[in-house]
């Protein structure tokens, strides 16, 4: 059968298994199918990438039905491609795989690709790995298959994979038994190592191990898949050490083809920073070094309070009175960052949010016994919460009594650090009140100078504008993005932001 006709029966084949298994099923098992289009696009840029041009020995580690395999047919003409093999761990779709390409030269292995054993001489190893891999979250790794992962990535690149990593960093760390000297990786993930703390073992591996070649990410809000809510980028690289100052091409943007930002960046440059996404668009001579210091240097950054149930603990002002509970008991608390449009919290007398929605949260000290005889319909509050099975959440369970709250006195200034508008993911917020602030906000206590200056009202709200000025993109570029283009930033990530004029308010 002619490719094409064995191609658009994949693509068939491959939504009736799709559409046979539950989200959850298909979450365990990573099985996200790369659209034919994108496996087709990968693939027309690897040519580029390999210098071998004859005798190449291919693999997949991932197969499923064998889009990359459909797509390297497409690419290479069938004599350059001298052995070709996938790995797939469901029976069904290796067997699929095996009975649409088996004869087109497929040899596929249905098993487990991280039980099995990489060739001992680099002649039997591969020119070319492109892979799609399961994807699947730490949580659903048991953690003695973690230890097994860890080993054996550990044995592979020498990188020490950490246990809140995915599935598909091992992957990537095993696979480099499998590969030749000089061979060429390119590997589609979920762009988000490239910021967090469980991709800096990864990381490492690609400025240090082998040579990073090519990194494109794509633009967020054009998520790659159908079926999931990831945001990907493509890895290429190959297997040698770099050479020394090497740089490796970061682009951005839809389309692999045509993408919107375009750079070299420099190894030295990627090894001493955190955070890739911010590259291409960030230039790599940009110093890390802020004339006007990082947040972090005026503020102590702290996530708002976790309450362990927020439809339990927190309750409009009116509710409070009409259940006649008492007020001891409870502390004034900002609503979500929708209804503080406005952006300043004022006071009353008493430090009252002035606000059309006022909110309290129970924060009580208190022994039950005590309660009881005190604040008798608090008491019964109380007792519905443990019936409810508030008491028994993990946070209120670690608190003591599980009806108190952490320590978070109310912050000057607040951050909603989640946000989908690019042009404004993120707002400062002056609160003048006493009201706390749940885990919906960041919460700024200054620090040192900052704190006494921030005592003057006109320093406090000059210190908010300054904050609300700081270009979007460059707080952008020190958070992180998910799929469907969430952009998040996070206690640590905003004490790097710089920190632009906010310094001048104390000179003097
Ligand atoms: C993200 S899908 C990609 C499939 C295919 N390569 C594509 O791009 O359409 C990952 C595949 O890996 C398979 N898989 C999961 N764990 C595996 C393992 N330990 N060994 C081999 N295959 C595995 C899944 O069943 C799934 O088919």
């Amino acid at each position: 059968m002619a490719n094409a006709t064995l191609e658009a029966l994949r693509i068939r084949m491959q939504f009736q298994i799709d559409a046979s298994k539950t989200r959850d099923e298909r979450n365990r098992m990573g099985q996200f199918a790369t659209p034919p289009g994108l496996a087709a696009g990968i693939l027309r840029r690897t040519p580029a990438l390999i210098c071998k041009k004859k005798g190449i020995m291919f693999m997949d580690p991932a197969v499923g039905t064998g889009s990359f395999y459909s797509a390297l047919l497409e690419t290479f003409p069938k004599h350059g491609i001298s052995r070709a093999v996938g790995y797939e761990i469901d029976t069904h779709c290796g067997a699929l795989a095996d009975d649409l390409w088996g004869d087109a030269g497929l040899e596929v292995r249905v098993g487990d690709f991280t039980r099995a054993e990489p060739p001992a001489e680099d002649g039997d190893r591969f020119d070319l790995i492109i892979c799609n891999p399961p994807y699947v979250r730490h949580h659903h790794i048991p953690s003695d298959k973690k230890r097994h992962l860890a080993a054996r990535t550990l044995g592979s690149c020498g990188a020490d994979i950490g246990g809140r990593a995915g599935l598909y960093c091992y992957f990537i760390g095993m696979s480099h038994a499998w590969m030749r000297h000089g061979a060429v990786a390119g590997w589609l993930i979920p762009s988000e190592f490239m910021d967090v703390v469980y991709g800096a073992p990864l990381r490492r591996y690609l400025t240090d191990t082998v040579t990073l070649l090519h990194i494109h990410r794509f633009d967020p809000n054009h998520c790659q898949f159908n079926d999931t809510r990831v945001s990907s980028a493509i890895v290429w690289f190959s297997k040698q050490k770099p050479m020394p100052g090497h740089a490796a091409r970061f682009t951005y943007g839809r389309s692999l083809e045509s993408p919107s930002q375009d750079g070299m960046i420099p190894l030295d440059v990627l090894r001493t920073s955190p955070k890739w996404t911010r590259y291409p668009a960030m230039k790599p001579h940009a110093t890390r070094h802020y004339k006007g210091g990082v947040l972090g240097d005026f503020f102590r950054i702290k996530r708002g309070l976790a309450t362990g149930g927020n439809g339990y603990f927190i309750m409009p002002e009116d509710e409070v009175e009409r259940r006649g509970l008492p007020r001891e008991g409870f502390r004034p608390v900002l609503p979500g960052p929708r209804h503080l449009a406005g952006g300043v919290v004022q006071a009353d007398g008493s430090g009252n949010p002035v606000l059309e929605r006022r909110l309290l949260l129970l924060d009580c000290r208190l022994p039950e016994d005590e309660l009881a005889r005190r604040h008798p319909l608090l008491h019964e509050y109380i007792e519905k919460g443990r019936k409810d099975g508030v008491a028994a959440g993990y946070l209120c369970r670690n608190r003591l009594p599980w009806y108190s709250q952490e320590n978070r006195p109310p912050a000057p200034i607040l951050c909603t650090y989640m946000g989908k508008n690019k042009a404004r993911p993120f707002r400062f917020i002056l609160n003048e009140s006493q009201a706390t602030a749940t885990n919906a906000y960041l919460m700024l206590y200054p620090v040192g100078k900052m704190a006494a200056a921030m005592a003057d009202p006109e320093i406090r709200e000059s210190v908010w504008r300054l904050l609300n000025g700081i270009r979007p993109q460059t707080m952008i570029g020190e958070g992180r993005v998910y799929g469907g283009g969430l952009h998040k930033v996070e206690p640590g990530e905003l004490c790097n932001v710089p920190a632009g004029g906010i310094s001048g308010l104390l000179s003097g």
